[in-house]
């Protein structure tokens, strides 16, 4: 992996598709230095589908359910990774939990998104637990995947006030558009450690 070299990238995503757009504008707008090769989507019906194909890129569907069992799928879905040179998978609403399989074959290469200042609220309703539990603050976190839910390292993280008169959908698209700032960045600031961690393997002697 050289200097120059933009890093291969697949983004995972199994609905609405705003942060994968906001990382494909990104890169596009040379904020962060990676090749998005491939959007790997789990539901046929997704609107992501239709953003990949409005912003040129390319995308499989696998659908879980045609397979015998989870580590089929996801062997499947190594191959087109594979396939692509995938080096880092970003998980953008990706409503799955990732298994050993992929686990094993990307360690420390899969980044998520949650609408929390994690470790509080975990799960799917992220956004919605911390409004019915009365917090005064929320906030969004990027981290590395492992086998845990929503438990790997964190990487970074923003906060934002809950107010007064704050709804769940007031709520939701104050996360959504700071995500759609942080995740960008937190991307290439790991791509950059990532690079450098190359760099100084590859020019040791001993
Ligand atoms: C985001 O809120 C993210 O935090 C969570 O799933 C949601 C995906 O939204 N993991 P979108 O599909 O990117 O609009």
């Amino acid at each position: 992996m050289s200097k120059s070299h933009a890093m291969k990238v697949a983004i995972f995503a199994s609905g609405n598709g705003s942060n994968f757009e906001a990382i494909v504008e990104s890169v596009k707008a040379g904020k962060v230095e990676a090749e998005i090769v491939l959007l790997v989507c789990d539901r046929p019906d997704a609107c992501v589908l239709d953003r990949a194909q409005r912003l040129g890129v390319s995308a499989i569907t696998c659908h879980p359910q045609d397979f015998e069992s989870k580590k089929a799928y996801e062997k499947e879905v190594l191959e087109h990774l594979y396939a692509g040179s995938v080096e880092l998978i970003i998980l953008a609403g990706y409503m799955r939990i990732v298994g050993q399989t992929l686990l094993a074959a990307y360690t420390n290469k899969i980044m998520n998104i949650h609408p929390s200042l994690l470790p509080l609220y975990p799960g799917r309703h992220g956004i919605q637990d911390a409004l019915e539990d009365g917090a005064t603050e929320t906030g969004v976190t990027v981290h590395l995947v492992d086998e845990g839910i929503d438990t790997g390292p964190i990487l970074a993280q923003r906060k934002i006030p809950i107010e007064a008169g704050d709804t769940l959908e007031s709520l939701e698209s104050k996360i959504h558009a700071i995500e759609h700032d942080v995740f960008p960045e937190a991307i290439q600031m790991y791509i950059e450690k990532l690079k450098k961690e190359n760099t100084q393997y590859e020019t040791r002697t001993d």
